[in-house]
């Protein structure tokens, strides 16, 4: 059943429904868009524009819905995109009341609350993963407390540093990144409905009653960007490409790490691969994906960005471009915090090798130079005495 036939003498060509139709990937939209349908059904009843009865036909009817789509998943065919699908089987299950929920609502409004709901949902999903990654970091921090290795500038050794110090500069951003998707989650959390296509909706629909019935804090307050705004699924993969990057430089790092030129730590035989060819390799597989996945975010980003770049006011049919970016980008990001955890917690730190390595290469040179100003020497000739005194220690071969 298509929505909008009585204008239309001729069908669809196939092609062009092929081209457009978003069923196959809006069906996991299938819970907002229901809630979203039960909250609105309340609000029409409240305004006295269905009745109470209708109203409570309408609710059990979508409840019914929700638990067959929970029991048997939702078909990826058979409609132009949720919310057809939604309304053709509500239909189906309760009759001609069905047709008066889509009374003072359009689709674009009611799509803009689907990602809202979605992005909401994805804040919290992807704030608790962040936060068992943060635990996960103390946690071997605490462990390898007093372990010592090289800190690096320019990828030479600089001065020595604790491992708890380095891997807790990682819990600094993923704590930031926590904090950007509570952001990101309080700006989202407002309702559109009411917006109607563009113009608002000719009823007397209390919005903010709505709202609080879907759990929001507000509703948008101009008709035409609710619609046609799409920035909660910018802020959302924003903060996930920025995660995905704090990912990416932490995977490295242990990739580096395990590889023998340094030795500092060791996968365990879980969490690495093997070579088909070579019988003495193990791989760090999982650390390198993490590392990549970062390109596939970034380009998620990209994509919404491009998508809303010179669009114009109010909803086009562009805007449908933005669900694929958006859970590509949230489903890979949490496959990403989900398998790091466990990788990180069994990993088997070379202490002694990290120690040697920060005690060749003079990372006490700073140490001595301090040691000298507090001897009475001025910092720039402390600075010169120290370096010529590596000069020989290296001319003669000796640390
Ligand atoms: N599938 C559409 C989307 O995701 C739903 C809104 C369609 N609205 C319209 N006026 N064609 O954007």
């Amino acid at each position: 059943m298509k929505l909008w036939g009585g204008r239309f003498a001729r069908e669809t060509d196939p092609r062009l429904a092929a081209f457009g139709d978003s069923l196959a990937f809006d069906r996991r939209l299938w819970e907002e868009d229901i809630r979203g349908s039960i909250a609105h059904a309340k609000g029409l009843a409240a305004a006295g524009v269905i009745t109470a009865e209708e109203a409570a036909l309408l609710v059990q009817g979508l409840e019914e819905l929700a638990a067959e789509f929970a029991a048997d998943g939702v078909p990826a065919e058979g409609a132009e995109d949720i919310h057809s699908l939604v309304e053709a089987r509500l239909l189906d299950r309760i009759g001609p009341v069905a047709k008066k929920l889509h009374t003072g609502r359009s689709r674009n409004d009611q799509v803009a609350l689907d990602i809202r709901l979605f992005v909401v949902r994805a804040c919290r999903e992807r704030r608790r993963e962040l936060l068992d990654l943060i635990e996960t970091l103390v946690a071997v921090a605490e462990k390898e407390e007093g372990t010592v290795l090289p800190g690096y500038t320019h990828l030479q050794r600089a001065q020595p540093v604790l491992l708890a110090h380095h891997l807790l500069a990682y819990a600094e951003m993923f704590w930031r990144d926590w904090e950007r998707f509570g952001d990101c989650r309080r700006r989202a959390n407002i309702s559109p409905l009411g917006a109607g296509a563009l113009a608002g909706s000719g009823y007397p629909i209390d919005r903010e009653t709505v709202a609080r019935e879907l759990g929001m804090e507000g509703v948008t307050a101009n008709s035409l960007d609710a619609v046609a705004d799409r920035d909660p699924v910018a802020e959302f993969i924003f903060a996930a490409a920025l995660t995905q990057v704090h990912l990416s430089r932490l995977s490295e790092e242990l990739v580096l790490w395990a590889g023998e030129e340094y030795g500092f730590v060791e996968f365990d035989e879980a969490f690495a691969t093997g070579s088909s060819l070579m019988p003495q390799k193990k791989n760090p597989d999982g650390a390198e994906l993490i590392r990549a996945k970062a390109g596939r975010v970034i380009g998620d980003l990209v994509t919404i960005l491009t998508v809303l770049k010179g669009l114009p006011l109010a909803y086009n049919k562009d805007l449908q471009e933005d669900k694929e970016a958006l859970f590509d980008a949230a489903d890979t990001l949490g496959a990403c915090l989900r398998i790091l955890p466990p990788m990180l917690s069994s990993l088997r730190w070379n202490r002694d090798r990290m120690r040697r390595t920060a005690e060749e290469g003079f990372l006490n040179a700073t140490d001595l130079a301090d040691y000298l100003v507090r001897r009475g020497i001025p910092f720039r000739e402390a600075h010169h005495l120290v370096g010529r005194l590596v000069r020989r220690a290296l001319e003669r071969g000796v640390g």
